[in-house]
């Protein structure tokens, strides 16, 4: 049999490229910088395989070039980089790294409600920047409690479940929004209320998105929906950039329509340094590390080599993004090792 030819798009840990190289021949990317769009067309031409993160943008034309490939494993939990449903057209399985990022990610959204209402990366910076002059002043960096407050959650997934799980000792009243109402048992367990999302964004004291970016959910959180909420409202977002409507959020936090907010996720990433979220102080910026810890980043370059592997070996990869694939191509044609 022909060892399947893989091309990896950024550095993994080296347990899960010498695990690849002993089924495949495999070619990476050893620069710090993601491959440019013809890099990879250069690259995918003969490849069977490709491992990729979010920071490629595998596109319809990306797919066509790449003639042979049969599956395209990417080392994130959000897939809407990559154009699956011409993928799936050209029987190209596409797989992701679910749940393994769930409590990293649901750990960090709390991360930024906390630093959002106490005003931490504020204040961390008035102390760099050496203005810290009174000892202790009654008003100094006045924040908003979080205890017994309302914690509107958007998307009730895996993560949006973990943030909720995470305000139990907040003891505060849970509301959430989702296209897909949760059983009542789950709701009784978490105890949580669904809301439609007008009334989630008046009633909520901090709003934290989970859902994936999807054509429906793009600019979600636009101009109308930021006059609906609180001014003391907090809105976090560790999704996708573009669910908010960043234009609109910048006037929002400067028009202190809201209190605050806290970012991991942007429009363009990275922030171009004149973007005028930098200046702003009721803001938190993160660099899209929500996932980022040991267990979670490894967890997810294992899962997605094991998921590529698998579609090589003829087996059923853990996480198939596109199901629906199997009846273009069948698992038992895509075996290569
Ligand atoms: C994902 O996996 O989609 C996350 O955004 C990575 O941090």
């Amino acid at each position: 049999m022909t060892r399947p030819k893989v091309y990896v798009t950024l550095k993994i840990p080296d347990e899960e490229l010498n695990l690849l190289r002993s089924f495949c021949d495999v070619e990476t990317n050893d620069k710090e910088t993601s491959p440019s769009k013809q890099e990879i067309i250069k690259r995918i031409e003969d490849k069977d395989g490709l491992l990729c993160s979010l920071m490629e943008k595998i596109d319809n034309e990306i797919i066509s070039c790449g003639s042979k490939l049969k599956v395209i494993s990417s080392i994130s939990v959000g897939f809407n980089h990559i154009d699956v449903s011409e993928a799936t057209k050209k029987g190209i399985y596409v797989t992701n790294t679910p749940g393994i990022l769930t409590n990293s990610t649901a750990d960090f959204a709390w991360a930024l409600i906390i630093s959002s209402a106490r005003r931490i990366s504020e204040a961390d910076k008035y102390v760099r920047d050496k203005k810290w002059k009174i000892p202790w002043g009654l008003t100094m960096f006045l924040g908003s409690e979080i205890y017994g407050r309302t914690l509107g959650i958007i998307g009730l997934g895996r993560i949006g479940t973990g943030v909720a799980e995470r305000s139990k000792g907040f003891k505060m009243r849970l509301i959430y929004y989702d296209v897909i109402r949760a059983s009542k048992e789950k709701e009784e367990n978490l105890g949580i209320e669904y809301a439609p999302l007008e009334t989630l964004l008046k009633e909520s004291d901090f709003i934290s998105i989970h859902v994936p970016l999807t054509p429906e959910t793009q600019n979600l959180i636009s101009h109308n929906e930021f006059k609906m909420m609180k001014p003391t409202a907090h809105l976090i977002n560790t999704s996708r950039g573009p669910i908010v409507d960043e234009d609109a959020l910048i006037s929002a936090l400067r028009n202190r329509t809201i209190a605050g907010a806290g970012l991991d996720v942007f429009e363009k990433e990275p922030i171009d340094p004149d973007n005028p979220l930098i200046e702003l102080d009721n803001l938190t910026i993160a660099p899209h590390i929500a996932s980022a810890t040991r267990e979670s980043r490894h967890g997810m370059a294992k899962m997605a080599t094991e998921n590529l592997l698998n579609v090589f070996k003829g087996e059923h990869p853990p996480q198939l993004v596109n199901p629906d694939v199997m009846k273009i191509r069948q698992l038992s044609e895509t075996k290569m090792v």
